[in-house]
């Protein structure tokens, strides 16, 4: 299972990984993490991250009209220690009133054209396209007041 990143456009996600949907709530006075539902994958899922798609999470083409996608995060070595069943989480921040990253956990390999990205336990990618540390999630989402349902 593993996740490439497209020149400019959309993450191509490669064996069904689960996909759901998930939000942050404060309950208590506590940050939680609630599932809200599941969506459909294929063998082979393009998911937005130009921000911009009229049918996200999915890819919609709408890229293809402006998105830069260049990769700017640096680039590390580590050598993989995951060990979880892999899942990604579309993130909604109800707490921010933003929606958020992909949330990528388990054992998924990212990479794009130059090569594999530093494997790490949980990832956060960015799904509102205006990260400064491309493919990662830095925040902005919460800066530009990204919303996915257009
Ligand atoms: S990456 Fe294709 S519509 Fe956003």
């Amino acid at each position: 299972m593993k996740i490439e990143i497209t020149k400019n456009g959309p993450y191509k996600v490669i064996g069904r990984i689960p996909l759901s949907e998930k939000k942050l709530v404060t309950v208590d006075g506590k940050t939680e993490v609630k599932h809200v539902k599941d969506y459909e994958t294929k063998d082979t899922t393009y998911l937005c991250r130009c921000g911009k798609s009229k049918n996200a999470p999915y890819c919609d083409g709408t890229h293809k009209t402006f998105f830069d996608g260049t990769i700017t995060a640096p680039r590390g070595n580590d050598i993989d220690t995951k060990t979880s069943d892999p899942e990604i989480a579309v993130m909604q921040n109800h707490i921010k009133g933003v929606s958020g990253p992909l949330s990528v956990s388990g054992y998924v390999r990212i990479s794009d054209e130059a090569g594999l990205f530093e494997p790490k336990t949980k990832v956060s990618l960015c799904r509102c396209g205006a990260s400064k540390n491309k493919p990662f999630c830095d925040g902005t989402h919460q800066t530009i007041n990204y919303q996915d349902k257009h």
